[in-house]
């Protein structure tokens, strides 16, 4: 009887040619040895053992979808660029993900969460790389590599560890604000689709006369917030890891496409020398009074990948990638951050990982990068050097760059200079006692007890009550007696384990 899931064309191999058989290796006899020359065979087994490359260190466990960011206000007196031009709609990649955990790890571990975004614009790719909250735990990236190992596994045990976590907030109180963040509803959204996502650091806006403006990003969810409590989260890591990968793609295909408000902090370019906190620190927060929100424009999802390898495991997104009226900034992450992902992606994807059509912008490319594993777009016979007699052109500005700021100063290994509302603790203060409500605040002591409990030895222990008391002294002295009587539940898993 023939065999109905037989397809009438049938498969091919990677040459083109007619696949022999997708079932049945070549043997000498039904019963014998498989044959080298199975070429179809080797072939298979081969490429099975190179499916996979490294996941993102961090940020590996994610999912994302496509969209179009259509800008419905004026705002080309901040910038020229033209994604932000009044009545202009760009394709969009987004991808959401948890920082901490694996490639397999639950979604609803408590995290912080990334909110990245890729413009296909007319310009060029313009990337935001941001999260769920719109501070950070550090501000030199010098210290990024040691935040991250201290979130991730004991070297012996490969766990997860609370003592460790809290050794490295604590002993960095810039931490304070993030962290506060983190402990409270931010940590654990109830969908990615009920989260807002922040740009996170200053950029610069410059307008077509070449005035320049500082910009903060805010993409508020017109879903509206909401959050899991610790114990629904920890239910559904065990009976669901993949929730929120799962609720956007269903969303999406049943034709429920989320969408974000993008409105953008503005200040002007000299407001910056003379702002009683530092702008650039990444820790902190614009005041809305001051800094207002302004409306541009609204993203939408509204199409899911064909296929999670090609488009979303192999997005690269990078926070380097700008587009003319659109320039970094001072903040010391920022510009460490501006080296590190394209770096990362030429480990991760490979040399050549902007040819894919991912990561493929959709205006005409004449790079003088050259060659490379798996070259695919190239520039045929034209000349690989600049200047050249043959007509291939090339750019070679000179003066001061268009979206540059002054730097002038001696070179020197230090912390930013303190201005007078600098400090560590007053901005996590006001979360904790002007933005949270009473549930939120008991809900906050809740959770941190119930982290401290999770094995935090002393002195760190110590610390961390010192820590919250320096947040705000009430909310300190309650996780203190919480932890003293030991009666805090347990913490929505992804805190460590004990
Ligand atoms: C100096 C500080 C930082 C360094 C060195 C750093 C480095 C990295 C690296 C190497 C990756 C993996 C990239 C890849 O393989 O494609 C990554 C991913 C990511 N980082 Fe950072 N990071 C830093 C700070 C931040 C900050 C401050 C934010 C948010 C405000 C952030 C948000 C993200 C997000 C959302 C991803 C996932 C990107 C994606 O969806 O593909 N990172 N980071």
């Amino acid at each position: 009887m023939a065999d109905s899931r037989k397809r009438s064309a049938g498969s091919t191999m990677s040459t083109g040619a007619p696949a022999p058989s997708d079932r049945n290796s070549l043997t000498i006899g039904a019963d014998g040895p498989i044959l080298l020359h199975d070429v179809h065979f080797l072939e298979q087994m081969a490429h099975f053992n190179r499916e996979k490359v490294p996941e993102r260190q961090p940020h590996a466990k994610g999912a994302g979808a496509f969209g179009v960011l259509k800008v419905t206000e004026d705002v080309s007196r901040f910038t020229a660029a033209a994604l932000f031009r009044k009545g202009v709609d760009t394709e969009v990649l987004a991808r959401f993900s948890t920082v901490a955990g694996e490639m397999g790890s639950p979604d609803t571990w408590r995290d912080v969460r990334g909110f990245s975004l890729k413009f296909y614009t007319s310009e060029g790719n313009y990337d935001l790389v941001g999260n769920n909250t719109p501070i950070f735990f550090v501000r030199d990236p010098m210290k990024f590599p040691h935040f991250i190992r201290s979130q991730k596994r004991l070297p012996d045990s490969g766990l997860r560890d609370n003592h460790m976590q809290w050794d490295f907030w604590t002993s960095n109180p810039e931490s304070a604000h993030q962290v506060t963040y983190l402990m409270g509803e931010r940590g654990l959204p109830r969908t990615w689709r009920n989260m807002n996502g922040y740009g996170s650091h200053t950029y610069m806006w410059v307008n077509a006369d070449g005035a320049k403006f500082w910009v903060k990003y805010h993409f508020h969810t017109n879903q509206g917030m909401a959050f899991f409590t610790n114990a629904e989260a920890s239910a559904m890591a065990g009976s669901d890891a993949d929730f929120h990968r799962r609720d956007l793609f269903e969303a999406i295909a049943r034709g429920e496409h989320p969408s974000w408000t993008l409105s953008v902090q503005v200040m002007p370019y000299a407001a910056a020398k003379t702002c009683r906190i530092n702008p650039f620190d990444l820790t902190k927060t614009w005041p809305h009074q001051d800094y207002p929100l302004i409306r541009v424009g609204t993203m939408t999802l509204d199409r899911n990948p064909e296929n999670f390898f090609a488009q979303i495991e192999q997005a690269a997104f990078s926070p380097g990638n700008t587009v003319p009226g659109i320039g970094l900034s001072p903040d010391k992450m920022l510009l460490g951050r501006a080296f590190a992902y394209n770096d990362a992606q030429r480990n991760r994807i490979g040399t050549n990982f902007h040819q894919l059509p991912v990561n493929r912008p959709k205006v005409p490319v004449n790079t003088y990068m050259f060659d490379g594993q798996m070259t695919y777009e190239h520039s045929g016979n034209a000349p690989v050097y600049v200047p050249n007699g043959s007509g291939r052109p090339w750019s070679d500005p000179t003066g001061a760059v268009a979206d540059g700021w002054e730097a002038d100063g001696e070179m020197v290994r230090s912390a930013y200079t303190l201005r007078p509302d600098d400090d560590d603790f007053t901005q996590p203060g006001i979360l904790v006692r002007d933005v949270f409500n009473d549930a939120q605040r008991s809900q906050l002591v809740d959770t941190v007890a119930g982290s401290l409990l999770g094995g935090v030895r002393e002195p760190v222990l110590g610390r961390a009550f010192d820590y919250w008391k320096s947040i705000d002294r009430e909310i300190g002295r309650r996780i203190e007696e919480k932890v003293h009587s030991g009666t805090a539940p347990k913490p929505a898993e992804g805190m460590g384990e004990r």
